[in-house]
């Protein structure tokens, strides 16, 4: 890789990772995840293997696509043949890029719902606006043409920036918007927690409920941390190909977790004040929380219109952001065997994605019925990717750089003070790649 594919300066790293990190999933996913599984266990364990596998394997995912400035896939490959570990460990690689792919089929659908928010403007006068709220959602979602058509919108200019390149495309795009998402969503959460109910909501998020903590629940929160964190499948190692040579790992990836743990919170503190406040609202509406609650916040607010256009503006950046990382593993991987351009890479891959999604939107309305051991299409890709590739692809990265890479190189590379090194490196060996297989059995058996 030539110098100038790698960005200058500290920030882009941060931002382009962060920006990756934070989106629908902290702000869609997040607080419907806290809702349908009871709240402050979730809440608990997430921040648990935020903290335990999220951290260390974060850092080894940017240690590994920085030390080989390639795809993900590449990356691995040239890493384990400078340490005589076998090369087979590229398909780890595949693997993530494979999830990124089927992530984003569903991920677009959303993202795509919360762009034509900006444009869901509710009538004045209505007498009562969260009942107004949960019928607009639920004749939105059963119409899939207008499903189909968001959809398309947001895939097309997800495969558009991509198909511009990483230093062009995210590089400059992130700049303005995370502060000012980050800005935002504390306002709004500061607002609702003034007018709805802050008690019944930091009870719910914070106050241990030990008795809903079913392997269900473990599962699903170390599945969000995943998520979250854009991490198990290379989105974050794609970036660190292009971090700056000096740029300090161990720092970097602190700030991007405290930045995407915080804007998670903040959605969550954001939301269930209203839900609360509500009777016609409820915790577990799944997937169209937001949907349903945000526009009545919007709705009693002074200029309430411009803070709703704003909020889903902000939102679909941010999910944009997200759904660039993606499809970046693939489309790099593609691009390195030299036989397509960029260009046309993005464009078969999007088609693939439009038509997978198809699935998710399906689920929807015409598909409700048709199920696969219990889950319907959306919910089955979401627990596969989420659940299953990328604790999985998190465990093997644990492993390798945690058991397979010298100590030496490691601890030369991570830059982390001696103290943090070593904490850093314990939960690497140890406790992460553990914590991964006990939840895996336990939710299994
Ligand atoms: N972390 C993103 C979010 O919270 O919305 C979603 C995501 C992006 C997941 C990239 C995985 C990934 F590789």
């Amino acid at each position: 890789m030539s110098k100038e594919n790698i960005w200058q300066g500290n920030t882009t790293f941060i931002l382009a990772a962060s920006g990756s990190a934070v989106g629908l999933g902290n702000i869609w996913k997040f607080p419907y995840m806290v809702g349908s599984n009871g709240g402050s266990a979730f809440v608990l364990v997430y921040l648990i293997c935020i903290l335990l596998i999220g951290l260390p394997v974060m850092a080894s995912e940017v240690l590994i696509g920085k030390y080989g400035r390639k795809s993900p896939i590449n990356s691995l490959k040239d890493i384990s043949l400078k340490f005589n570990i076998s090369f087979a460990w590229k398909y780890l690689g595949v693997l993530g890029a494979l999830a990124g792919i089927l992530i984003l089929s569903y991920y677009s659908v959303f993202a795509g719902m919360a762009f034509s928010y900006i444009f869901n403007l509710f009538p004045s006068g209505l007498e009562n606006p969260s009942s107004y709220s949960t019928n607009y959602f639920s004749d939105f979602s059963s119409s899939p043409m207008k499903l189909i058509f968001w959809h398309t919108i947001f895939l097309l200019a997800t495969c558009f920036i991509v198909g511009l390149g990483v230093v062009k495309g995210i590089g400059r795009s992130v700049n303005l918007l995370m502060p000012f998402l980050f800005l935002f969503i504390i306002l709004v959460s500061i607002y609702s927690g003034i007018t709805g109910d802050i008690n019944k909501t930091l009870i719910f998020l914070f106050n241990p409920d030990f008795s809903a903590l079913t392997p269900q629940v473990i599962v699903s929160a170390m599945g969000q941390a995943f998520f979250s964190l854009s991490i198990g499948m290379g989105a974050i190692m794609a970036y660190g190909a292009y971090m700056p040579e000096k740029q300090l790992i161990g720092k970097t990836v602190l700030t991007i977790i405290l930045l995407d743990t915080l804007v998670a919170l903040a959605a969550g503190i954001a939301i269930f004040p209203i839900v609360f406040s509500n009777p016609s609202l409820s915790v577990n509406a799944g997937p169209g929380l937001i949907f349903e609650t945000l526009p009545v916040a919007f709705y009693s607010l002074p200029y309430g219109k411009i803070f709703s256009i704003i909020f889903f503006t902000l939102i679909s950046i941010a999910a944009l952001s997200s759904a660039i990382s993606l499809l970046e593993p693939f489309t790099a991987w593609m691009e390195e065997q030299k036989k397509l351009a960029r260009k046309n890479i993005v464009l078969i891959l999007g088609m693939l994605i439009w038509v997978v999604g198809l699935g998710s939107i399906f689920s929807f309305n015409i598909w409700t019925e048709k199920r696969i051991l219990g889950f319907n299409f959306l919910e089955a890709i979401d627990y596969i990717t989420n659940n299953i590739m990328l604790p999985m692809g998190g465990f093997f990265i644990a492993l390798l750089v945690g058991w397979l890479i010298p100590y030496e190189f490691i601890r030369e590379n991570v830059k982390f003070s001696n103290f943090q090194f070593r904490i850093f490196y314990f939960s690497l060996r140890y406790i992460s790649t553990s914590a991964i297989i006990l939840i895996f059995l336990y939710s299994v058996f």
